[in-house]
């Protein structure tokens, strides 16, 4: 798991400084995302925001750079001309958004070079499907791959707590698997704990839950995950090459 996901948001920017001393010396293993409040779109507001990140996660680049939340109101063309700046001078390898909605998503897709949006980070877990109505289709049918954020169901969910669930998780050993089951959905369960990072790590390595077939002796059988492995590639390059 070499993904780290912030936002200048959090802790007012205190994330973004302590993620700079977990990535000292190491900063090339890493897969940096950051995103930009909605509130800084206007002007060069998202050239000043990602300079404001980069000094505090102390690298040059952001892997990947989304807008957090879509702007009410703002031109999504200039949005879109900002990140393509940002990304042609090298600070940013690719550009996405999150918590687009599909009228959203096509609204940009209509702006030149919105097709160049490289994901859109959502809420999908167990606990909330919604995406699979609307987003999770689009973006399947757009080659773009989803990033699924509070995939356990966020700190305040009930569903780490479900008897049923807790059970087969533990049959499995991993719960974050379920959302990355069909290999276009990347997870990136939070968690303060080593065990739980530990454990939540392991779901790349588990086949599609409903293909898991059992071994001779009953337990789960575990095999590689090549299919998120190859999205995940899949899914760099989209960002570095555009669409
Ligand atoms: N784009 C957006 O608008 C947006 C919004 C919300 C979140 N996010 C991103 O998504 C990330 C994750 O979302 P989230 O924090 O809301 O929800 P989450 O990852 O679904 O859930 C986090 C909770 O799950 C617990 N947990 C983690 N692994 C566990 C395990 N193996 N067993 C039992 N409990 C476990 C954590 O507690 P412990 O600390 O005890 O492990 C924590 O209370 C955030 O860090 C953020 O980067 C993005």
């Amino acid at each position: 798991m070499t993904l780290i996901d912030t936002a200048e948001i959090y802790g007012d920017g205190r994330a973004e400084e302590l993620i700079k001393h977990v990535m000292a010396d190491q900063r090339d293993r890493v897969f940096l995302v950051s995103k930009v409040a909605n509130n800084h779109v206007i002007g060069d507001g998202i050239a000043l925001a990602c300079e404001a990140s980069l000094a505090r996660l102390g690298t040059d680049h952001l892997d990947l750079y989304l807008l957090h939340w879509p702007a009410a109101g703002a031109a999504y063309s200039e949005v879109v001309a900002e990140f393509e700046s940002l990304r042609a001078v090298g600070k940013i390898g690719a550009w996405g958004v999150s918590n687009f909605t599909v009228p959203q998503m096509e609204d940009l897709f209509r702006v030149p070079r919105g097709d160049r949006c490289a994901t859109n980070q959502v809420r999908y877990s167990l606990a909330d499907r919604q995406i699979e109505n609307d987003v999770l289709t689009w973006c399947r049918q757009h080659g773009m791959p989803v990033m699924a954020y509070s995939p356990l169901g966020g700190a305040e969910t009930s569903l780490l707590r479900d008897p049923v669930l807790t059970r087969i998780a533990a049959e499995h050993s991993r719960s974050v698997a379920w959302t990355i089951r069909d290999g276009n959905v990347i997870a990136i369960p939070e968690s303060g704990s080593a065990a739980h990072v530990k454990e939540n790590s392991a779901a790349v390595r588990l086949r599609h839950y409903r293909h898991c077939p059992r071994s001779p002796t009953g337990g789960a059988r575990e095999q590689p995950h090549a299919e998120v492995r190859a999205s995940w590639s899949q899914y760099r390059f989209a960002g570095v090459t555009g669409r």
